[in-house]
């Protein structure tokens, strides 16, 4: 065994297991490199990844889809209109998968397509399709990867943010020598890796996240609700996956569009809210409770539509359980982070909230402001902790200030500190 060989072995034990759970799309040209793509996938097997592979025709006369299908232990897409046998699925189901799309490796053919949206094969339209971060590893002969269109199509990618890998320069399979090749294996993996574990201080932490409103039935047509739309608690379920944690998105009803790698439990009414919380509480590292409960239901639900007479109606309403009053109660070893909408007096009502129902802090907003708390994009808070602390935001995007709330919860959790 080299040098070399050693050092690689020893980088591959140490990256055992760190890309466990994300989805990894590799795609496949027809490169005289292809061979090494074998490799790669290996590589992101024995770290953990879920490989998938699609094979470009070309790349298919290199290397078969039964050494992929073997290697990746998955099945092997090719075609987009080839009879489905195996691949049940339509064919964005990959793109829609991916946590990240290596294209690897990358023929001056892929990344003209990719730079032009062509869609014309299973590997184009994924290309085309995904909202997962791509990367390209080009290899080819020196020529076309110096000629200017190769050099303007890969401009193109790198400005919508695709990320090119410098091929590595040496002997080429066109007898000739220059820049061209496709990177080891060993060094494309450990840069994958490095790049999917960066910024994720939540891997491992299981977060709790309830959104919207609860609305509670009066009759079949009929509700008590508010004014919330979840915007708040999607944004803070969006950045907790980005930051690696396993994430559960308790959401009344919202007309948002879930957020990527988040499980989301959709619920109506506030007992519905309270039952799904408290049957993912026992594992959860983080609960942030931005929902806005109901906290009164009717005492009837009436079965058919109420018809309205000439007097007035009453209704009858009883309490709603105080769920995070109950998490509070139960924590173990959770941390709790609750919300308060106000109109009046804020930070005193906050801190009551905040000691009644035991949270680590309470996010304290101003909702008679007309930029800040229901329905905007924006908020404007004051974050008060268990320690006494009290910090004044301003203004600021629903999502820097989903970012803000996982720092201070990062505080909190045992064995970090914010990132
Ligand atoms: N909350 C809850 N269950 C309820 C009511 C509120 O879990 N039945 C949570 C909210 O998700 C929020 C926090 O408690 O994180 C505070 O909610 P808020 O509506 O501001 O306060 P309430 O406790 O309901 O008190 P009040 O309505 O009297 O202001």
């Amino acid at each position: 065994m080299t040098a070399e060989q050693a050092a690689g072995q020893q980088s591959m034990a140490a990256m055992a297991g760190k890309l466990a759970g994300r989805h990894i799309v590799i795609g496949v040209t027809g490169s005289i490199a292809a061979y090494k793509a074998v490799d790669i996938v290996s590589r992101l097997k024995k770290c953990g990844a879920d490989v998938h592979v699609i094979l470009t025709r070309e790349a298919a006369e290199f290397v078969t889809p039964l050494t992929f299908r073997e290697i990746s232990g998955q099945p092997v897409a090719m075609d987009m209109w080839a009879p489905v046998q195996e691949f049940h699925v339509e064919h964005i189901a990959l793109a829609k998968l991916a946590d990240l799309v290596l294209v690897a490796p990358a023929t001056a053919n892929i990344l003209a397509k990719a730079a032009n949206g062509i869609a014309d094969d299973m590997l184009s339209t994924t290309l085309l399709a995904t909202k997962a971060p791509v990367w390209f590893a080009p290899a080819m002969n020196t020529n076309m990867y110096e000629h200017a269109a190769t050099q303007h199509n890969m401009e193109i990618l790198r400005t919508r943010g695709s990320h090119i890998i410098e091929p590595a320069a040496g002997h080429l399979a066109c007898a000739t020598s220059g820049k061209g090749r496709l990177p080891e294996p060993a060094v494309l993996v450990e840069a994958v890796v490095q790049a999917m574990t960066a910024g994720q201080p939540l891997k491992g932490r299981k977060v709790l996240v309830t959104a919207g409103g609860t609305i509670e039935p009066i009759d079949p047509v009929r509700f008590i609700g508010n004014h919330a739309t979840g915007r708040m608690g999607y944004a803070v379920a969006a950045e907790a996956a980005a930051r690696g944690a396993e994430v559960v998105l308790v959401s009344g009803p919202a007309e948002l569009p879930a957020p990527a790698g988040v499980r989301v439990v959709r619920i109506q009414t506030a007992r519905e809210m309270h039952e799904a919380v408290l049957r993912e509480y026992a594992d959860t590292d983080l609960v942030v409770k931005s929902a806005a409960v109901a906290d009164y239901r009717p005492v009837h639900v009436a079965a058919q539509k109420i018809k309205k007479s000439e007097d007035g109606l009453t209704l009858h309403l009883t309490r709603n359980p105080d769920i995070l009053y109950e998490l509070g109660k139960k924590k173990t070893h959770q941390v709790l982070v609750g919300f308060a909408a106000e109109t009046q007096d804020v930070e005193s009502y906050a801190r009551a909230k905040l000691a009644k129902k035991n949270l680590d802090f309470i996010v304290a907003n101003d909702v008679s402001q007309a930029d800040a708390g229901f329905g905007t994009e924006t908020n404007r808070v004051t974050i008060c902790g268990a320690d006494g602390s009290v910090e004044r935001y301003p203004l600021m995007s629903k999502r820097e200030l989903a970012g803000i709330i996982l720092d201070h919860a990062q505080q909190c959790l045992p064995g970090m500190s914010a990132k």
